[in-house]
C-alpha cells in the first residue's frame, strides 16, 4: 500500500481537484516526491549538531516546571521547533488547534475566527464546506505567522462522555475521516502544515497519559485506525500527532505497531510523527517511529536533544533514525512549501468574510431533533417569546482546552471553575460573543421578546406561562482532559427544563452541548434544536433555523443513546476510582488502568445498537427538515451505488442520502458505506452515483484486507435506524 489517495473514493466524494493538485501547480504525488528529494539532499548537508534540532520542540510559554528561553522569532502559542538558517530550514511555529486559531490561555490577546464544534462541523456531512473552513482557520493561523495548525482531531466517539468528543467528528470512520481530511487539505491550501491527531486510540480523557487501550488489530484497523488512514489519503497532513494514551501496554507515541508498522510501512506514510505535549516516556521512543518530541518541557527530560546526539554516535540503529526523522520533518516542510512561501506574522485576515464561514457551517449543523405540531419554524404571528437559560443574552458556549478559540475582545462570559496557573484557563466555561436573544429579537421583529437566565425555577416558569412560546437554552460544557460524569445536563438543567415544558406546551429547547445527553423531559417538549457548540455566529444560525431563515439540513454524527446501560461500557473506566486531573497522568506509578475495546470492537455507536438490538433515543444519520424528502431507485453492484433523491416537500432544502452495508452471509452487520448532502429546490430530484470503499465492506484479518464471498445487503437509511428496501448482491471474494 502506498501513501496517496484512494483515487476512486476522492473521486465519488468530488475532492479530486481538492487534493490532488494545488491550485494549477504539480500533483501531490509529484510535490511529495520533489519534497523528498530536496529533503535527503539537505540531510547529507547537515552535521551532526544540526540532526537534533528539528528533532524536538519546546512550548514557547511561561509553562512546566522548567520553562525553557522562548526564542526572539517564537509566537505565544503551543509549540516552537528552532529552524537551521544556514539550511534554509525554517523555524516551526505551532498553534492549536481543529476549531480555528486557539487562544493559548489569553497570552495572545488577537483573537480568531471560532469555527463550531467538530461534531457541528460533522453533522454538515459536507466535505466541501469542511475544506472551506479549514482554508479558512489555516488562513488565519497564516496570517498570526504559524505555519503549523495542530488540528485534524479525528479520534472516534467510543464514549460520549469522553470530554473532548466536541473537537472529533463522531463515532463513523467513512464519516470522521472524509470529513476530516477535507479539513486537513483546506488547512493546507495556506502552504503550513496540519497535523492529524491524537494517533490512535485515544477514547477518553480520564487517565488519558496511562489508561491502556485493549483492542485486537483488525477492530482497531476497521474502525479508529480506518478513519485516520482516509483522513490521511484525503487531506496528506505533513505531521501526524501521537496521542497520550497506551495501546497494548506501549505509550502511543512509543508504540513500535502503530507508527512503524500501521502508520509507515502498511500506509506508506511520508511525514512525521510529532508527540503530543507531555506524551514521550523516553529516548527509545525515536526507535519506534516517532520523528520529533513536541513541547519537550513537559516530559521527564528532553529525550531527543542530546541523549538523542550521544545515542546516534554510538549506536547506528539510532544514527539511521536520525536521518529519516529528519528526512520526514523537511519533507512536509518542503512539500507544504514552508520554506518557499513563508508564513509572516501581521497579515491581513478578513474578519467578517470568515466569521460567514463560521456561520454557514453552524447553519449547516444545526440539527433538529423534534418538532411536534411543526412548532418550528416560528411565525410571524408569535406575539411574545420567552428566552431561558444558557447565558442566551451574552453569547453561546464553547469548549475549553488547548483547542479553545477566542474571538476578538475575548469572551463574552467566562467563569472560572477552579485550578491555578497558566492550566487554569482550561478549567474556564467560556461564551462566544454571539447572543442568542439579540439574534431572535432580530428576526421575531414584533414580537415581546423576555430573558430570564433560568437560575430560579419559578421566575422562568412565570415567563413560560406568560408566553407563547418559551426557548430554553441548555448547555452542557466539556473541556480536554475531563470526561463528564454521566450524560444528564448539569447544574438543574433538566429540572427546569421539565418546569417550563410543563408550564408552556410550545416549549422548544436549544442544545448547546459538547456531545449526546439524555433527555428526560423530551416527550413534553415541542421542539428540540441541537446546536452543538456553534462558534463565532452560533446565534445567528440558531435565530435563522428557529425563524425558518434556514431550512434545518444537519444529520447527527453520532448516536444518542437510550440510557447509559446501552453502552458498551455503562460506566467510564477509571471515572470511580481517579481523581478528575487535567493532565491524566498516574496518581502513583504502580496505577494501572485499561479500557477494553474488544467489547464493542470496531462497531462503535449505530453500529453496537445494531448489534445488540438497543433503540436509540436519537440515531446516528437523524435530523429533521422543514421539507420531507424521498430517496429511492437503489442499484449497486457492491463497488458503485446509485439511486434518486426527491424533495416532496414544499420549501428548498437539503438532505443528507446514506447508504448502509445491513447484513453480509445473512449476519446482520451495519455500516455507513457512502453518503452525499444533496440540496433541491421543492418537487425536485437528483440522481446521486456513489462509490463503494471497499474497506467498508472487508474485514481486517491476519494482516490483510479480506472479502468474503457471499450476500451482501444494502439499504438507503432515513438515519441508521431507519432503513429502505434492501438490495442484495453476490460478492466474490477478495484480499488485498
Ligand atoms: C493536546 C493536543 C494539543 C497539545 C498542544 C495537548 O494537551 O492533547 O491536542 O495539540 O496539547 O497544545
Amino acid at each position: 500500500m502506498q501513501f496517496k489517495p484512494f483515487p476512486v473514493l476522492i473521486a465519488a466524494l468530488g475532492l479530486s481537484t481538492a487534493t490532488s493538485t494545488q491550485a494549477d501547480g504539480p500533483s501531490i504525488e509529484a510535490r511529495w516526491a520533489e519534497a523528498s528529494r530536496r529533503a535527503a539532499a539537505t540531510v547529507k548537508q547537515m552535521t551532526a549538531a544540526e540532526k537534533t534540532v528539528l528533532t524536538h520542540g519546546i512550548m514557547p510559554l511561561p509553562v512546566g516546571p522548567n520553562p525553557p528561553p522562548i526564542p526572539a522569532d517564537a509566537i505565544a502559542g503551543a509549540g516552537y521547533v528552532s529552524g537551521i538558517d544556514r539550511l534554509g530550514v525554517p523555524a516551526l511555529k505551532e498553534s492549536d488547534a481543529s476549531l480555528g486559531v486557539a487562544y493559548v490561555f489569553g497570552l495572545r490577546k488577537d483573537g480568531a475566527t471560532a469555527l463550531p464544534s467538530g461534531l457541528a462541523m460533522a453533522s454538515t456531512w459536507n466535505p466541501e464546506l469542511l475544506r472551506e473552513g479549514g482554508r479558512m482557520i489555516g488562513s488565519e493561523a497564516r496570517a498570526k505567522g504559524f505555519n503549523v495548525l495542530l488540528a485534524g482531531g479525528v479520534n472516534l466517539m467510543r464514549d460520549p462522555r469522553n470530554g473532548r468528543n466536541f473537537e472529533y467528528f463522531g463515532e463513523d470512520p467513512l464519516l470522521a475521516g472524509t470529513l476530516a481530511g477535507a479539513s486537513i487539505a483546506g488547512i493546507q491550501s495556506n502552504n503550513i502544515i496540519s497535523t492529524i491527531k491524537h494517533f490512535a486510540l485515544n477514547g477518553q480523557e480520564t487517565g488519558r497519559k496511562f489508561v491502556d487501550v485493549k483492542i485486537s488489530e483488525g477492530a482497531a484497523r476497521e474502525s479508529d485506525l480506518l478513519a485516520f488512514q482516509l483522513a490521511i489519503e484525503l487531506g496528506q497532513p505533513g505531521s501526524v500527532m501521537c496521542a497520550y494514551n497506551r495501546v497494548h501496554g506501549q505509550q502511543a507515541c512509543g508504540s513500535d505497531w502503530l507508527l512503524n508498522k500501521v502508520l509507515k510501512r502498511d500506509w506508506g506514510y511520508r511525514g512525521f510523527v510529532m508527540s503530543d505535549w507531555g506524551a514521550v516516556a523516553d529516548l527509545q521512543a525515536a526507535l519506534h517511529g516517532l520523528d520529533q518530541q513536541s513541547g519537550a518541557q513537559l516530559d521527564p527530560q528532553v529525550f531527543f536533544a542530546a541523549p538523542l546526539a550521544e545515542a546516534m554516535k554510538r549506536d547506528p540503529a539510532y544514527a539511521e533514525r536520525v536521518d529519516d526523522m529528519n528526512q520526514r520533518v523537511l519533507t512536509a516542510i518542503y512539500a507544504n512549501g514552508l520554506d518557499s512561501n513563508p508564513a509572516t506574522r501581521g497579515g491581513a485576515i478578513d474578519l467578517q468574510a470568515n466569521a460567514a464561514i463560521a456561520e454557514t457551517v453552524a447553519k449547516q449543523g444545526i440539527v433538529l431533533l423534534r418538532n411536534q405540531r411543526n412548532v418550528l419554524p416560528l411565525r410571524s404571528a408569535t406575539q411574545r417569546i420567552a428566552v431561558i437559560g444558557g447565558y442566551a443574552d451574552a453569547g453561546v458556549m464553547s469548549g475549553a482546552g488547548s483547542s479553545q478559540v477566542q474571538g476578538e475582545g475575548g469572551p463574552a462570559v467566562s467563569i472560572p471553575l477552579g485550578g491555578s496557573g497558566p492550566f487554569a484557563a482550561f478549567l474556564t466555561q467560556s461564551y462566544h460573543r454571539s447572543v442568542p436573544l439579540a439574534a431572535i429579537k432580530a428576526s421575531a421583529k414584533q414580537a415581546d421578546v423576555r430573558f430570564r437566565d433560568g437560575r430560579y425555577v419559578s421566575e422562568a416558569v412565570m415567563q413560560a406561562k406568560q408566553a407563547d412560546v418559551a426557548i430554553v437554552f441548555a448547555t452542557q460544557w466539556s473541556a480536554e482532559g475531563f470526561d463528564q460524569p454521566d450524560l444528564t445536563l448539569p447544574d438543574g438543567q433538566d429540572a427546569l427544563i421539565s418546569a417550563v415544558a410543563e408550564a408552556n406546551p410550545n416549549t422548544i429547547v436549544v442544545l448547546e452541548t459538547g456531545g449526546p445527553i439524555l433527555m428526560p423531559w423530551l416527550e413534553r417538549t415541542a421542539a428540540v434544536v441541537q446546536a452543538w457548540y456553534p462558534g463565532a455566529r452560533g446565534a445567528e444560525a440558531i435565530a435563522a433555523v428557529l425563524f425558518g431563515e434556514v431550512n434545518p439540513s444537519g444529520r447527527l454524527p453520532v448516536t444518542f443513546p437510550a440510557s447509559e446501560r446501552d453502552l458498551p461500557r455503562p460506566q467510564l473506566d477509571g471515572f470511580d476510582s481517579l481523581e478528575p486531573n487535567f493532565m491524566g497522568s498516574a496518581p502513583d506509578p504502580q496505577a494501572r488502568l485499561t479500557a477494553d475495546y474488544d467489547i464493542e470492537g470496531s462497531d462503535l455507536g449505530y453500529r453496537w445498537n445494531a448489534r445488540r438490538h438497543h433503540v436509540a433515543l436519537f440515531p446516528f444519520g437523524f435530523g429533521l427538515s422543514y421539507t420531507s424528502f424521498v430517496t429511492s431507485g437503489l442499484k449497486t453492484n457492491g463497488v458503485t451505488a446509485s439511486f434518486d433523491v426527491k424533495n416532496t416537500g414544499d420549501r428548498a432544502g437539503a438532505t443528507v442520502a446514506q447508504l448502509y452495508l445491513v447484513s453480509r452471509g445473512g449476519e446482520a452487520k451495519q455500516r455507513l458505506v457512502g453518503f452525499q448532502r444533496v440540496e433541491l429546490a421543492p418537487g425536485r430530484s437528483r440522481k446521486v452515483s456513489l462509490t463503494i470503499d471497499p474497506r467498508l465492506l472487508a474485514d481486517w484479518l491476519d494482516g490483510s484486507w479480506q472479502i468474503p464471498a457471499g450476500e451482501y445487503q444494502f439499504a438507503l437509511g432515513e438515519h441508521a435506524e431507519a432503513l429502505g428496501t434492501q438490495v442484495t448482491v453476490k460478492m466474490k471474494p477478495s484480499r488485498w
